[in-house]
């Protein structure tokens, strides 16, 4: 394993349902960036906010035939990159808020939002996958999506499944998440990648959504190694190594695993 490397984000601002449009316009952004993984926002190719069921069923791809994880992996093909990016899914007759990681030989596997977040719940169905990670050449990558950081179980169980970066693509509205990844990242001593969008929709009837951009790459020592404005559209990267997410010791007496009482953690 490489143990260091770049790893990045690209903070976009899609058009409401224009999936070519969308994707055309994120890959073009990145075939300038060399890095070995790049997070790309939570429903990067379609845009957030739903107002019908139609509009679900009308915008969600099968995962991998659909054409955003195909144009995903062909792009991850020839750049030899991994690729976490968020999309809505249709399996079958269900539909999810997921994300895909693609790699060097293409697709790889797919994350269902285990937790959503307002209105989600009347477009999605919650995750059946479970928090997953992937082993790669490159470190084990664990993915979440937006509103799953505000459950401290979600990290806390892709970092007890060995993740040594967490890829996070998110559409946040609320303020707390950028400043509350620095621990989510200290108690686990993960690196986490939240890629947000930027930008605004307001659909329909419905109130404006302001999405606060601030993405951010953090260490597994809380330190924020870059992070983007609020209102631009912006690629960022940092370097970084694999084995400081391996090492779970604090001090000599104390590694932050070993040192869990599960014995006192059940209810
Ligand atoms: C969110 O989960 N998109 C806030």
């Amino acid at each position: 394993m490489n143990s260091s490397v770049t790893v990045g984000f690209l903070q976009s601002n899609p058009i409401f349902g224009d999936i070519r449009h969308n994707v055309e316009t994120v890959i073009q952004k990145l075939s300038s960036q060399k890095a070995d993984l790049i997070v790309l926002p939570e429903l990067f190719n379609t845009g957030y906010q739903f107002i019908s069921k139609e509009e679900v069923k009308e915008l969600s791809e099968e995962i991998p035939s659909g054409f955003t994880t195909q144009k995903l992996s062909e792009f991850s093909k020839e750049n030899s990159v991994y690729i976490v990016a968020g999309l809505a899914e249709k399996h079958k007759d269900v539909f999810y808020n997921s994300a895909v990681l693609t790699g060097p030989d293409g697709f790889i596997g797919v994350y269902r939002k285990t937790h959503l977040f307002f209105k989600e719940k009347l477009w999605f169905s919650p995750s059946d996958t479970g928090f997953r990670v992937w082993q790669t050449p490159i470190g084990t990558i664990g993915i979440m999506v937006c509103f799953d950081w505000f459950f401290p179980e979600s990290t806390r169980t892709l970092a007890l499944k060995g993740a040594d970066i967490i890829a996070h693509p998110s559409n946040l509205v609320l303020p707390y998440c950028p400043d509350a990844m620095v621990t989510r990242c200290l108690e686990n001593r993960v690196f986490a990648i939240t890629a947000n969008r930027t930008g605004s929709e307001k659909r329909g009837k419905e109130k404006e959504l302001k999405f606060i951009g601030s993405s951010e790459i953090v260490s597994p020592k809380g330190n924020i190694l870059c992070r983007a404005s609020r209102e631009n559209e912006e690629y960022m990267q940092a370097e970084i190594n694999i084995i400081e997410a391996r090492n779970k010791d604090l001090n000599s007496f104390n590694n932050i695993f070993s040192d869990r009482r599960e014995d006192f953690y059940n209810l």
